[in-house]
């Protein structure tokens, strides 16, 4: 059988600002309390960038992390694609100043805008670098501040977001073609626009020139997000030619506990295999995938020759899934 090329994850890395900020901080100046965040999100605290700390700045200590472990500089690095809806300035993108920070080479950099799917879609726009043997060494970075587009008046959607990033280094590798090969095996990406004013932000530099702050129909988007974010996962496991029931590691996007049970339960995915982190992180927006590989990874549960079984949904609206082989 000829080889194929296949764009492999090779190494996670995670970043969390220091701040951190637990539902009982957030009840002294908003109306609620440790109980209702608790109770309908699993979420007890949250992390909180400084106001001196660019979102750059996450991207960057990541990075670093991923790089080291996958015994790469960043002098290897030709390929960086920073999903982010929080970028340090409205330009350059987020990822150009990642390249300055962290020294690499001249080479491709990026941002890439699909809010809380930006990660499942910059790995999927890395493999068309990859698996082309176009880049070498990519970095896909998912870094967001959400903390800083939110309206602290409006307890429906303040307390659901944290700060704080996650990054993956890819590298090209034969495979055979078959399900069996280490690397990012299968997708399904999806957006449905015409669902914008269930979850956007309110400002943008070509309209009004404000950055402007979150606004979400919560109960809405969690209905769209448990009926439709299955259909991805069949889709992207039939793309692998994978069984939904093989995955060793479901690591959905990380907004509500209720959601990702939800759609575990839906998809026939037992509930030890979910990797959960929402208690600790919120939802960090597009690092929130990559933040739950590096904790699984750091407390040993995903083995290499692992398959991972990822999620998301956010705005647009936006949604999509991906398997990826250690
Ligand atoms: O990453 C992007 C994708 N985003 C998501 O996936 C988020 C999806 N949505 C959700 O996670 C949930 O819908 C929420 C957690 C946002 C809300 O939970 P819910 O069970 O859908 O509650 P609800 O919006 O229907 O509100 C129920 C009640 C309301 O009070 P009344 O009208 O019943 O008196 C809200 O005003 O809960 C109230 N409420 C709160 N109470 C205390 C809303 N937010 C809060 C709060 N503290 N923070």
């Amino acid at each position: 059988m000829p080889k194929v090329l296949r764009s492999v994850v090779t190494a996670v890395g995670g970043y969390l600002p220091e701040q951190v900020v637990s539902n009982d901080d957030l009840a002294k100046f908003v109306d609620t309390s440790d109980e209702w965040i608790r109770e309908r999100t699993g979420i007890q605290q949250r992390h909180k960038v400084r106001d001196d700390e660019p979102v750059s700045d996450l991207a960057v200590a990541a990075a670093r992390v991923a790089l080291e472990r996958a015994g790469k500089t960043p002098d290897d690095v030709d390929l960086i694609i920073v999903a982010t809806t929080t970028p340090d300035l409205t330009f350059p993108a987020t990822a150009a100043i990642v390249q300055r920070k962290l020294g690499c080479p001249v080479g491709i950099a990026f941002d890439v805008q699909a809010v809380c799917s930006g990660f499942v879609y910059a790995l999927s726009v890395a493999d068309g670098f990859v698996a082309r043997g176009r880049s070498k060494c990519a970095l896909v970075i998912g870094a967001d501040a959400m903390t800083r587009l939110m309206d602290w008046n409006d307890r429906g959607t303040c307390v659901l977001f944290g700060d704080g990033a996650g990054a993956v280094v890819v590298e090209p590798m034969e495979g055979e073609g078959t399900a069996d090969d280490r690397g990012l095996i299968g997708f399904a990406l999806r957006c449905d626009g015409t669902k914008q004013d269930l979850l956007y932000v309110d400002g943008g530099a070509s309209t009004d020139g404000r950055i402007g702050h979150l606004r979400m129909q919560g109960n809405q988007v969690f209905r769209h997000a448990v009926v439709n974010i299955s259909e991805a996962i069949n889709s992207a496991a039939a793309d692998a030619g994978i069984d939904v029931a093989a995955v060793d590691w479901f690591i959905p996007h990380q907004a509500n506990l209720r959601i990702l049970q939800g759609v575990a339960h839906r998809c026939g995915i037992d509930e030890d295999k979910v990797v959960t982190t929402v208690m600790h992180h919120a939802n960090t927006s597009a690092a929130s995938i990559p933040l739950a590989m590096n904790a699984a990874v750091e407390d040993g549960r995903i083995q290499p020759g692992h398959l991972l079984l990822l999620e998301a949904m956010g705005g647009g609206l936006t949604w999509g899934a991906c398997v990826v082989r250690l």
